[in-house]
């Protein structure tokens, strides 16, 4: 086990006076502090000691329904067996290591992924198998090509992130997905969806989830609450066949007994009462407004020779730097000038992409983010000198 970088590298941005665009928070004005007090006081009114007591391993069922009816929308289409609730969808990442990987079984991700998941699985001891990655999201070419002749298990899992990836801000278009799932069926190998950030779209046109064309349950598909509502809620769930749910809810049992049932109560009252797609809207106008002032702001700050994303959603940016500049390097004098990012290679199996770095922008303030752009582009401009 290695200690995440991120989180090691939280401690140093979260001082008051850095501009960090080094984690992954949301907006602390996104938090809907008013509804949630009323909610709360409600919950607790009308399902009272219920609402104290444990509750289900596999999460609420008045919950459960409720995110029934909220992807049949999108086109997915399950039952209470199918769903399990979980803490954070970061359970969702370990639970599923935990029940499906045996030490060197493969996991073919994406390059760059979620440093979050790499962590959660690497505990498990999996192979990997890297799958570069153009603006079109993961190479599913390429995974076609690694796949061939390879002694796998059955229990070998495809993981990725589709939309506005974390960290790259890329979007897998819909004919690709066909493609995944396509080899997926071929292989018989199956898909681990994380859907963290489809819901904040600024731009473009939505595209159907990978979960809500699978036919054959090759898909474990896993949401959030993080992004939307609340982080420290910790609140999460997976999409998946009966089997998979059911074994998922055994190692959770052995995990943490249950999710918070409060918690629970009270995301089951803020979707029923519809208040859910009234903050999504809130955040999206937000988070729409810091995306362009940071993409304005790479336009007139960084150097000729760098490359950025141009994410329709989510909450990152990822840029790539002329090879030369190395920006664990330039991290170190980013710090001194008071402004921080994260090093891309950190969210590579390989630890490559000494070049590369990324950008979020839901967490700092709107002028803050030009004035932090502006710092890493005159860093930048005096590296390349
Ligand atoms: C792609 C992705 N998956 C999962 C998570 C974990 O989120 P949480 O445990 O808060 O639901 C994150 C958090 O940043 C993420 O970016």
């Amino acid at each position: 086990m290695k200690a995440s970088e991120i989180r090691e590298l939280l401690k140093i941005t979260q001082q008051p006076e850095i501009i960090s665009f080094g984690g992954g928070m949301p907006s602390p004005d996104s938090f809907p502090v008013k509804i949630i007090d009323k909610i709360s006081r409600n919950v607790l009114k009308k399902h009272g000691p219920q609402s104290l007591q444990y509750s289900p391993t596999e999460g609420l069922k008045e919950l459960r329904e409720e995110i029934i009816k909220r992807v049949g929308k999108m086109g997915i289409k399950c039952n209470l067996d199918n769903i399990i609730i979980t803490s954070g969808s970061q359970q969702a990442l370990d639970l599923t290591a935990k029940i499906f990987l045996n030490p060197n079984d493969y996991v073919f991700l994406e390059l760059p992924t979620y440093l979050g998941a790499i962590v959660a699985f690497n505990a498990y001891q999996p192979n990997y198998i890297p799958i570069h990655m153009d603006d079109e999201g993961m190479l599913t070419n390429e995974l076609e090509e690694k796949l061939k002749g390879l002694n796998r298990s059955k229990t070998d899992f495809v993981y990725t992130v589709p939309t506005f990836q974390n960290p790259s801000g890329v979007t897998m278009p819909l004919e690709r997905r066909k493609h995944l799932l396509e080899i997926a069926e071929e292989q018989d190998l199956f898909i681990l969806e994380d859907d963290a950030y489809s819901d904040l779209r600024y731009s473009g046109k939505s595209i159907k989830s990978i979960k809500s064309m699978d036919k054959n349950n090759r898909v474990m598909y896993i949401h959030t609450f993080s992004k939307t509502l609340s982080p420290g809620f910790r609140l999460g769930y997976v999409i998946g066949d009966e089997e998979r749910v059911r074994k998922m809810t055994i190692a959770k049992q052995g995990a943490d007994l249950c999710t918070n049932t409060f918690v629970q109560y009270i995301a089951y009252e803020y979707l029923k009462s519809g208040s859910i797609d009234k903050q999504v809207v809130k955040i999206i106008k937000m988070y729409k407004r810091k995306r362009d002032i940071m993409l304005k702001s790479l336009e007139k700050y960084f150097p000729k020779g760098c490359e950025w994303t141009k994410p329709d959603g989510g909450m990152f940016i990822w840029a790539t730097l002329p090879s030369n500049i190395d920006t664990r390097e330039l991290f170190d004098d980013a710090i001194k000038e008071k402004v921080a990012f994260v090093n891309g290679s950190a969210f590579r199996v390989d630890g490559k992409g000494h070049n590369t770095m990324r950008l979020n922008f839901t967490n700092t303030d709107d002028k803050r983010i030009e004035v932090g752009i502006k710092r890493l582009g005159r860093l930048i401009n005096k590296k390349m000198k």
